[in-house]
């Protein structure tokens, strides 16, 4: 397919309509088969379950052009399962894993032509999602769904692309214990809203967020997991109930072990611990890895050796490996690269 006439190199992180999305609905019991449709827009009831109370789950992946011209995805077995533990629940009918990677992979050969080149720095951002359709008034959940996979094409998550970015701890809680922080569901974004456009106006990136009952361990940010790594260079990254289990992050920690020999630790990692690590960077679909330089506590600031021009070298090094399986430069574990 003819690659669309568009400026992959100045893409940033937005919307761009694409000519197919995938569509399936969930009604008496079951799902149909869906199918592609041109119609970019959704037409369901003001009292859709979504829109009263917001049962919705969402998912965020990428399809890629390797060096050697193929558009491969990376690990949606992952995201079909995490898609359908977030569907649980929010008591809503797992769409089935098998069907899932299916649907993927038709939306992305539909759209082929908005996969950036090789080497553009841009990348096809695949997002499945589903929500309660049929009307629900009393709280329960809907008995009609909607699954979809939408794409467009994007460029880094932050302006600057690699530069490091400055954060703050963030005075508002993310997830609560026993809550839904650790499912990707609409509601968890809404709730950060606040909290992200306070971080901006006050000259942030991004917010770092602590647990919610102690507030003394680190979780992680609106939407990427953090990764330390200790002045000994072991990556240590945050264990915890609360937090979403990013795909990029469980690669990074076997791309650290298993390709540059690192030792890691996945564990609790309390704030007062932050100020003695070398690096910080924060990782996921979108971000990839995204480094940090500053981290400001109140006016307190946190600043890491690696400073605030370039990454830090071992959070390089996992950049550069991970992007390289990714891209089909390095060869990847078992299973991991998915082809279109
Ligand atoms: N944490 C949150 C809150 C997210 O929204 C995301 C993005 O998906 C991640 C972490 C990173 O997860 P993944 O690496 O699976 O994209
Ligand atoms: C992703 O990385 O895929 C996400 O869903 C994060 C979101 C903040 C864009």
């Amino acid at each position: 397919m003819d690659k669309k006439n568009i400026d992959w190199a100045n893409l940033g992180f937005g919307y761009i309509q694409t000519d197919k999305r995938f569509v399936s609905n969930f009604k008496d019991g079951k799902w149909d088969d869906g199918k592609l449709t041109d119609d970019a827009n959704v037409v369901i009831n003001e009292c859709a379950g979504v829109l009263q109370y917001a049962q919705t789950v969402f998912e965020g992946m990428k399809a890629y052009t390797t060096e050697d011209g193929r558009i491969v995805t990376f690990r949606p077995d992952l995201n079909a399962k995490r898609m359908a533990d977030s569907a649980r629940r929010l008591e809503m009918p797992v769409y089935p894993e098998d069907k899932f990677v299916e649907a993927i992979e038709k939306t992305i050969k539909a759209n082929a032509g908005y996969v950036p080149p090789y080497g553009s720095g841009a990348t096809l951002y695949v997002r499945p999602y589903m929500f309660g359709s049929n009307p629900v008034i009393g709280v329960k959940p809907a008995d009609e769904y909607q699954f979809r996979v939408l794409t467009t094409p994007v460029g880094p998550y932050f302006k600057g692309g690699a530069k490091p970015i400055t954060i703050k701890v963030s005075d508002f809680d993310r997830a609560a214990p026993h809550g839904t922080g650790h499912i990707k569901a609409g509601l968890n974004y809404a709730m950060s809203l606040h909290a992200i456009v306070t971080a901006h106006k006050e000259g942030f990136d991004e917010n770092m967020y602590l647990d919610a009952a102690t507030r003394t361990k680190v979780e992680e940010t609106g939407g990427a997991n953090f990764i330390f790594v200790t002045k000994d260079n072991k990556v240590v990254t945050p264990k915890s109930n609360s937090i979403l289990p990013s795909i990029t992050r469980r690669s990074l920690m076997t791309v650290a072990k298993d390709y540059l020999g690192l030792e890691v630790e996945e564990r609790e990692v309390y704030f007062d611990e932050v100020k003695d690590f070398a690096e910080c960077g924060l990782c996921g679909t979108a971000a990839v890895i995204s480094p940090v330089g500053k981290i400001v506590d109140h006016g307190k600031e946190i600043c890491f050796p690696s400073g605030m021009e370039e990454m830090g070298p071992t959070t390089k090094k996992l950049y550069e490996t991970l992007t390289g399986i990714q891209m089909g430069r390095i060869e990847p574990p078992k299973g991991w690269l998915y082809e279109i």
